[in-house]
């Protein structure tokens, strides 16, 4: 089977830290979040993936080449960003005439796409959508189905903060349903092909799978994920907890908490204290220093001393040693210092 995965997002929501890293290669512990979601494709016998970025594009070069085994990653050019509809249309002459998968590509789960298949085979389906359940519906596609779980309505982010069934963002589609929408303009798959396909009355039915489902799209839920990874809550993946990498230097008198993870290159000094926090590549946390419910982006520092809880520090971002920071969001490389007057901007995480 073949599968195209959605990159091209600018993560806005996940800001700074995608200032620099595209969203899905922001690492979910010890890897980017997009080589989860291929091991997952792999799981579940996909072995091509296309993928495409107008975002970032460069960025994703290292990643592809890093990358062994299946699913065979190929790699289409979108120049503009075209929306989640547009850019399958964009992939479909790579997809074939098989019915093929289409995934958000800032999804974790386990879902379990064989079942999936199966679903969409039986109810001679020329969509299926799967489907989590959420008590508020407010931030994902509501998806109404009938009974026999036919969809009978899609409504993308809806105003009213109803629980429902939700878009998971892993549909099934068959080739053939998306023939004849444009190739070169954004279009959304959500807002425009779904309500479309539905009120043609084609075969569109919602599976819910029980799994283990989150989007990766906030600094809270990125930070979820991590937890939930280190608690063995995903089907198939398992960590120390903490996870410290091989090649991070700990030093043995710092305190690190259960949910915490540590990444290849960090420096973490004596007596220094982490809790519910991720600290990434090359990152280093000074000797006294307390991280909190934060998240230290690639090659960032917290001083000597220093305090962050709830922060966002993007790449290379720096406090100073002995500073406290509490709910602050550093851009890639910011510094803050006793005699700045940024401290950040957002609330707590
Ligand atoms: N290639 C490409 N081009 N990908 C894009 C583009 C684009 O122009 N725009 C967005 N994407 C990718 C994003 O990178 C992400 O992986 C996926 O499409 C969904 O975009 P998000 O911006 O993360 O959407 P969302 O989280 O607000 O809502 C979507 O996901 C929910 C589930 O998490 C919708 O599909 C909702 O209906 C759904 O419930
Ligand atoms: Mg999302």
């Amino acid at each position: 089977m073949r599968a195209v995965v959605l990159v091209g997002g600018e993560g806005t929501r996940l800001r700074p830290l995608t200032e620099t890293i595209p969203k899905p290669l922001v690492p979910l512990v010890d890897r980017p979040s997009l080589d989860h979601v291929l091991d997952h494709l792999a799981a579940h016998g996909v072995h091509e993936a296309v993928l495409s970025s107008s975002y970032l594009e460069e960025r994703f070069r290292s990643f592809i080449e890093a990358r062994h085994g299946r699913p065979r990653i190929v790699w289409i050019t979108e120049e503009e960003p075209l929306g989640t509809g547009g850019a399958i249309v964009n992939a479909l002459e790579h997809l074939g005439d098989e019915p093929f998968l289409a995934l958000n590509g800032d999804i974790l789960t386990d879902l379990d796409l064989t079942a999936m298949r199966a679903f969409h085979e039986e109810r001679r389906a020329e969509v299926t959508i799967a489907l989590h359940r959420a008590e508020d519906a407010r931030p994902f596609g509501l998806v109404l189905t009938a009974t026999d779980g036919r969809v009978r309505e899609f409504r993308e982010k809806p105003e009213e903060p109803v629980p429902g069934d939700v878009n998971a963002g892993i549909y099934l589609l068959d080739p053939a349903v998306l023939r004849g929408w444009p190739r070169a303009r954004p279009l959304s798959i959500e807002r425009e092909v779904f309500p479309a396909l539905i009120a043609e009355g084609r075969r569109i039915y919602g599976f819910r799978g029980e799994a283990y489902w989150l989007d990766l799209g906030t600094p809270e839920q990125y930070l979820q994920a991590h937890f939930d990874l280190l608690e063995g809550k995903v089907r198939g993946i398992r960590y120390p907890a903490p996870y410290v990498s091989p090649e991070a230097r700990v030093d043995l008198r710092a305190h690190l908490g259960r949910w915490v993870s540590v990444g290849p290159g960090a420096v973490v000094r004596p007596d220094a204290e982490i809790d519910d926090s991720i600290v990434l590549a090359r990152a280093r946390v000074g000797a006294g220093a307390r991280v909190l419910a934060s998240i230290v982006g690639p090659a960032a520092e917290v001083g000597d001393g220093a305090t962050v809880v709830g922060c966002v520090l993007a790449e290379g971002a720096r406090v100073a040693p002995g500073l406290a920071l509490e709910g602050a969001r550093l851009g890639a490389g910011e510094v803050v210092d006793p005699r700045s007057v940024t401290q950040g901007s957002g609330g707590p995480l």
